[in-house]
């Protein structure tokens, strides 16, 4: 599943539906908020306590989870998901122009990441969950271009 476009608000019913789909696996906290986040493209802090509640965990324990995985958002998206690789390989070949290119140019959220397995051919770029190699300002343009018009 792509990760949601827009900022959807906390929808308690949506939180409840994942709830209900991955309560029964091994270790559900994880799969959960996975689930959410794909849901609602963040992870609320109202889900959050209605999580802790469901799996019969202290609301502190999801919030731990939740801060210590950058992977999880604590703010709403903001149309399509950038996120733009900042470890060696890719720092080295432009990333850092990169990341700066698609902040300016705005209508996506950025976020750095640090490798999404793509060395041999950075820089390398993930969006809307699809990954993107060699990319330059130029070829990002258009792909965020692309991912506007999917809208
Ligand atoms: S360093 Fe960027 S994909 Fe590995």
């Amino acid at each position: 599943m792509h990760p949601a476009t827009t900022a959807a608000p906390y929808d308690a019913e949506a939180v409840a539906r994942v709830i209900a789909e991955r309560r029964h696996l091994d270790g559900p906290l994880m799969p959960v908020l996975h689930g959410v986040q794909e849901a609602l493209g963040w992870v609320p802090p109202e889900a959050a306590g209605q999580i802790a509640q469901a799996l019969n965990l202290s609301r502190a324990e999801v919030h731990g989870v939740v801060t210590y995985y950058h992977h999880f958002r604590q703010h709403p998206v903001h149309g399509p998901v950038l996120q733009v690789c900042r470890a060696e390989s890719c720092r080295t070949v432009g990333a850092e122009a990169l990341l700066q290119h698609a902040r300016a140019a705005g209508g996506c959220t950025v976020e750095p990441v640090y490798c999404l397995g793509l060395c041999a051919l950075s820089p390398a770029v993930m969006l809307q969950g699809r990954p993107h190699a060699k990319v330059t300002t130029q070829r990002l343009d258009e792909l965020l271009a692309e991912a506007a018009e999917l809208k």
